[in-house]
């Protein structure tokens, strides 16, 4: 029997031509390849164990936490034990979630702190560097983002509305990074979640959005860059990938608010977004989103380009 296979082997690999064993063993390589990722991802996104947060400190920091993503941030990290400063613009909805979040969870501590990142952030940010001072924080979610009001030409966008998006996403999350940093450098461990976009990530080009495309790419780079600076420290700083997440910003830039298969409620994406904390330096935690990002990655370049001005063009067209 055994004789047999290996003159069977022999009379394969001595009939075929060189470059035909090649190739095929090229395919079965690949194929191999896209089944352990495939495999990885099974682990990732639905089997592995969370990390415990709280191993990171006993508080949680999250900007933009009054609404969507940011608020079911907040809502997740109450519920795994973590206590919360929460960073938002106004005082009103502040007060509105602490409230509701406290009642959930009544042994939750949580810090308030008011403060417009496209405004005069002086006294606010002082506010964030003296309340982390006292406090273990242990997880930083730099969640706030803002974008266009409706899909441009980047000639027709206003100078104020492009600054404000530059200096909520991009020095807004810099900023505060800035800020907890050195507390955790300290104590020698701390995560650090910036939330990106799949407008600079998924797709090759986001047109009609340039800016905001362009600063959530700088978000996607000072991630990945402080993953290894910060590594020996003990801090894991991960970029976050989401697409359409059903919130107010997408009622904007995907024209629903709706939640579907392909675009989760906040709370959905919420609960998948903090069981990724700590792990890979990019990931984008919801399932649906990741087979997305994974079909994207077989298209044309062109064609996705093509693709996302027409839709560009469309809610340019039905915005005006
Ligand atoms: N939703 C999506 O489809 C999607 C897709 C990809 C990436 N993202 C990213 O995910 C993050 C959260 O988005 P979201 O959809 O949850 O947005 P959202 O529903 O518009 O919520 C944004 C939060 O940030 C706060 N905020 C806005 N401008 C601020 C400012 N100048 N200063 C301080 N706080 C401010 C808002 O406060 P108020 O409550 O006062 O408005 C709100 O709490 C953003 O970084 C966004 O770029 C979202
Ligand atoms: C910003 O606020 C601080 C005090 O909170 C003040 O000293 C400073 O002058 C303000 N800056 C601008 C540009 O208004
Ligand atoms: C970020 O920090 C710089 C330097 O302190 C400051 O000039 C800028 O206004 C800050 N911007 C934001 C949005 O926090």
């Amino acid at each position: 029997m055994e004789k047999q296979i290996t003159t069977y082997i022999h009379h394969f690999t001595a009939d075929q031509p060189i470059w035909l064993l090649l190739l095929s063993s090229l395919g079965f390589l690949i194929i191999l390849k896209k089944f352990i990722s495939f495999l990885k991802w099974v682990f990732n996104n639905f089997l592995r164990t969370p990390k415990d947060l709280k191993t990171y400190g006993s508080w949680a920091l999250i900007t933009g936490s009054t609404d969507g993503i940011g608020k079911a941030f907040a809502y997740q990290l109450a519920q795994k034990g973590l206590n919360l400063i929460l960073v938002s613009r106004n005082s009103h909805k502040l007060k509105t979630v602490s409230t509701e979040i406290q009642a959930m969870f009544p042994d939750t501590k949580i810090k308030k702190i008011k403060l417009d990142f496209s405004g005069n952030v002086t006294s606010g940010l002082r506010l964030i560097e003296e309340a982390v001072r006292d406090v273990d924080l242990g997880v930083l979610i730099n969640n706030v983002g803002i974008t266009y009001p409706a899909a441009m030409f980047f000639h027709e966008v206003d100078e104020k509305v492009w600054m404000d998006i530059v200096r909520v996403n991009l020095e807004g999350t810099s900023n505060v990074t800035r800020a907890v940093l050195p507390g955790m450098i300290e104590r020698k461990r701390g995560a650090v979640v910036n939330i990106g976009s799949g407008a600079s990530i998924v797709v090759p080009s986001h047109p009609l959005y340039a800016i905001y495309a362009a600063t959530k790419a700088y978000v996607d780079q000072l991630s990945r860059c402080l993953y290894v600076e910060y590594k020996q420290f003990g801090i894991d700083v991960q970029c976050q990938v989401p697409l359409y997440v059903a919130t107010k910003m997408a009622s904007r830039v995907a024209a629903t608010e709706e939640s579907s298969f392909f675009i989760p409620s906040a709370c959905d994406y919420g609960r998948a977004a903090v069981r990724q904390i700590g792990f890979e330096p990019r990931c984008s935690p919801y399932w649906t989103h990741s087979i997305q990002w994974f079909f994207a990655g077989f298209l044309p370049e062109p064609l996705l380009n093509a693709w996302r001005f027409s839709i560009g063009i469309r809610r340019r067209e039905n915005s005006s």
